[in-house]
């Protein structure tokens, strides 16, 4: 499973890129907004710090100005991936934009037959968000799940990017359904490695390598 940190911040991009775990980055407005920059300027930065694919997301609602934006968005560097909402508009920018040779992740993903429609027009992400399903109720992790199974059914070269990740237990299940990708917040991704246990055990072994004298160098 591909890693992509869902964020804007250079510096936790940054920490988690050193542990050779980063495989992309998804942004979206929201997240810009927060970081504060300049969606270019930060958005150039990402892109020489990470080797994988960088979502950027276009802000225009009409086909045609999605297709300039996502022209413009590109020309940042060569990993950039557009990012186009699932949109009767946005499937046209797709088809037109991943024609060109773009990378498309469609995001706002909320159904199997949005994630078919994608699929279509030409997407090499989708993007199902698994919280925001969570929110109001519905099964997020079963959408996965039933768009893993039709893309399968017919051969879809699409990626599976499992997005709206809170949990930690969103990742394993994610993994274990298929998706391709997934991206989460730094701090979601950082709490991977946690476990009480781990803790504990460590615990006691430093309390027995010290009565035992253990030293290593
Ligand atoms: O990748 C999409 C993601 O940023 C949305 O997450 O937590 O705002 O639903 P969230």
């Amino acid at each position: 499973m591909k890693f992509f940190v869902d964020t804007a911040e250079i510096d936790a991009i940054a920490e988690l890129n050193e542990l050779g775990i980063v495989d992309g980055v998804t942004t979206n407005p929201s997240l810009i907004k927060k970081s504060g920059r300049d969606i270019l300027e930060v958005t150039k930065e990402i892109c020489a710090l990470v080797d994988g694919p960088v979502s950027a997301e276009v802000v225009a609602t009409e086909a045609d100005a999605m297709i300039a934006e996502g022209r413009k968005l590109a020309t940042i560097a060569d990993n950039i991936a557009i990012k186009l909402p699932l949109t009767w508009d946005g499937l046209k920018a797709c088809k037109a934009l991943s024609a060109e040779g773009h990378m498309i992740n469609v995001t706002l993903c909320f159904s199997a037959n949005q994630a078919l429609l994608a699929a279509k027009a030409g997407a090499s992400f989708i993007s199902p968000f698994i919280g925001r399903l969570d929110d109001i109720n519905l099964d997020g992790m079963q959408l996965i799940a039933d768009i893993r199974q039709i893309y399968d059914n017919y051969g879809f070269e699409t990626e599976i990017l499992a997005a709206s990740i809170r949990t930690v237990n969103h990742v394993s299940e994610a993994a274990k359904i298929g998706a391709d990708v997934m991206t989460a917040p730094p701090e979601v991704i950082k709490k991977l490695a946690q476990h009480p246990l781990t803790d504990a055990g460590l615990a006691q072994f430093l309390k027995d390598a010290e009565a035992a004298g253990i030293k290593i160098v």
